[in-house]
């Protein structure tokens, strides 16, 4: 069996912080329950001291995941870590992630603290957290302008006192493919305490190197991918998780690792979000882009119909692009699109039920095709509760 990268998707939290990304409760739990169904191993539900709006909507995703573990950020602050547990105690399997700055520049400007300081504070808070639970995940933001010897102490102190992940990211994407690879490796190699933990890694897009920089980690020894659907995230966004996952999948020659996504949920993970945000994917986006299977010219058309392969590298079926097909139309009665909605994983009561499908029919009678997505939207846009 080849090794198990675990994806942890923080859409509902570093996604939510990009513009006009921002969501409501139950927009949030339509979503979690996608992510579920994608199959991502952690579910970031959101940031609990942000806004006892944003603590709710973490407590209500922990209440209905049933396979996926929910986690909620947190600074390394004792009521931050209070209010974490708070929203994810009710969860199957609830973790806190704290984090604290750990680069001169964030240490001396923002924190006003000094390296010694930060040390115990780490430390202490996971500690704290700890009398709540055992999935501890503890990151050092800035960790890639930060100095390595530093980061191997204070790693090594933090999993001494009970954090189970490391994650070390490239807060303000800033690293490259190369450069993250070896500094990884440094690390390791100086604090040997890793190799009893998850190591995470979260990259930022500035430099458009989310992805790349998270597969050289991953070469690295890094066992967790940090991502979001469709790459959202603070100001350029975050690796984009349909991307890695697709990668790890396309190219088993070079990255012979396994990943528990189910790739043919992609297509509609990305639609859903976009849906509730009404912020649209490029047409050029890698994998879930308008234009990612579609071929212009006479020689590639040509090159396709001869044999698919000359130039699609995937095929749109394993994205569940082709899934997500027609399903109803204008004619379609009530019992025929509750089961869709069952088999879409929705489960609507008796008024929710007749109020999508009197928005149904007049969705059919504009359009020709009912696409699953059009299903999704239906449901966002009701007041149902999913
Ligand atoms: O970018 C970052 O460093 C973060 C941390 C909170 C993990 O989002
Ligand atoms: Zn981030």
């Amino acid at each position: 069996m080849s090794k198990l990268i675990k994806i942890f998707d923080t859409t509902l939290r570093d996604g939510e912080q990009s513009p006009g990304c921002s969501m409501n409760l139950k927009e949030k739990l339509q979503l979690a329950r996608q992510l579920e169904r994608l199959n991502v191993d952690i579910i970031e539900a959101g940031f609990a001291a942000a806004s006892p709006g944003d603590l709710l909507a973490i407590k209500e995703v922990a209440g209905v995941i049933e396979n996926t573990t929910v986690a909620s950020l947190a600074r390394t602050h004792k009521d931050d870590i209070d209010k974490a547990w708070e929203a994810v105690k009710d969860a199957v399997s609830p973790r806190i992630h704290t984090f604290i700055a750990t680069s001169p520049i964030h240490m001396e400007y923002k924190l006003k603290m000094s390296p010694e300081a930060v040390m115990d504070r780490a430390e202490e808070m996971v500690k704290y957290a700890k009398k709540y639970l055992s999935n501890i995940e503890f990151s050092a933001e800035d960790a890639t302008r930060s100095d390595v010897d530093f980061l191997a102490k204070i790693f090594t102190r933090v999993i001494n006192a009970g954090a189970t992940t490391i994650n070390i990211p490239d807060t303000v994407g800033y690293t490259t493919p190369e450069e993250y690879y070896d500094f990884i490796s440094k690390i390791r190699s100086k604090c040997p305490a890793l190799d009893k933990v998850d190591i995470s890694v979260h990259c930022h897009n500035d430099l458009g190197l989310g992805v790349a920089n998270s597969l050289a980690a991953i070469r690295a020894g890094a066992t967790q991918i940090e991502c979001t659907i469709n790459g959202i995230g603070e100001r350029a966004g975050n690796a984009s998780l349909e991307e890695i996952a697709m990668v790890l999948n396309t190219r088993k020659d070079i990255y012979p690792y396994t990943v528990n996504i189910d790739t043919k949920q992609i297509m509609r993970s990305s639609e859903l979000l976009s849906s509730i945000t009404g912020v649209k994917v490029q047409p050029n986006k890698a994998i879930v882009g308008a234009n990612a299977f579609a071929h212009e010219s006479g020689i590639h058309q040509h090159g396709v119909l001869n044999n698919k392969e000359t130039y699609e590298i995937m095929t749109p079926e394993s994205i569940g692009l082709h899934e997500n097909k027609l399903v109803l139309g204008k004619h379609s009665g009530k019992h025929a699109f509750n089961d869709k909605l069952v088999a879409m994983g929705y489960n609507l009561d008796k008024e929710e039920l007749a109020a999508a499908f009197t928005r149904f029919k007049e969705v059919a009678d504009k359009k020709k095709e009912v696409h699953e997505r059009d299903i999704d939207a239906i449901v966002s846009r009701q007041n149902i509760a999913v």
